[in-house]
């Protein structure tokens, strides 16, 4: 009997959510912005971590020693940390966000891990503060769904990145603005970048791409 209520509260409990996320998505597939610096906690959890991990998500990425890495939309600033041990003091973390208060949440991230030499700034997507070929890879997770005109960023993105920079992003089914693997795919590969490397599953997966046309020449 008791294992009885306990199922139908579990099931209450999942439809509640699965009704809330259809909502959400819903809503979102015609309303796009930044999330809420407020939420963006939320989505920082144990539960999360574990499916997700920040450190095994950075090697996915293709995060190197040395590398000069721009990171978008950091959020709590959890995979940040991450990054940027794994990039170490021979190469150097830029993480931008259109919100300020995000990035001022980062600073104190960065600041309480010791770690001072990150570049913590506000920034939007569609105006990279970047000369062209900075970065050796520009890495995002859970950041490209929620963006309302992706291919104006996938622009700047190519802009910023060295020719034979990476593009890396990893997404999770949690998050209202999943996007399905096939359908980013597309989109990033249009915007004059070829799929390098897939891990994952439809539930969390992780996507790296070079650039389609690594030569430029110019004159
Ligand atoms: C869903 S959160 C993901 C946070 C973090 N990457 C994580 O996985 O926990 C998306 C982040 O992207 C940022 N963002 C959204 N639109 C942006 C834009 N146009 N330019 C820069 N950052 C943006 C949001 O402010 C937010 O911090």
């Amino acid at each position: 009997m008791m294992i009885y209520t306990l199922l139908k509260i579990l099931l209450g409990f999942l439809l509640v959510f699965i009704g809330l996320h259809t909502l959400i998505r819903i809503v979102r597939h015609f309303y796009k912005f930044p999330i809420p610096s407020a939420f963006v906690s939320l989505i920082d959890n144990p539960f999360r971590r574990r499916i997700q991990p920040p450190d095994e998500t950075a090697a996915s990425h293709g995060i190197q020693p040395g590398m000069k890495v721009l990171e978008v939309g950091p959020g709590n600033g959890t995979y940040s940390l991450a990054a940027a041990r794994r990039i170490g003091p021979e190469g150097k973390l830029v993480t931008i966000d259109i919100e300020p208060s995000v990035i001022e949440r980062v600073q104190g991230v960065f600041k309480n891990a010791g770690m001072h030499t990150i570049e913590v700034r506000t920034a939007d997507v569609f105006a990279l503060p970047f000369e062209a070929s900075t970065f050796d890879l520009v890495t995002m997770i859970a950041v490209i769904g929620e963006i309302p005109t992706p291919e104006r960023a996938l622009a700047e993105f190519h802009r910023v990145l060295k020719p034979d920079g990476l593009l890396a992003f990893s997404e999770l089914l949690l998050d209202p603005d999943y996007p399905l693997s096939r359908s980013l795919t597309n989109l990033v590969e249009s915007a004059g970048f070829r799929l390098k490397r897939k891990a994952g599953n439809f539930f969390c997966y992780t996507l790296v791409f070079d650039k389609d046309n690594p030569i430029t020449s110019e004159g």
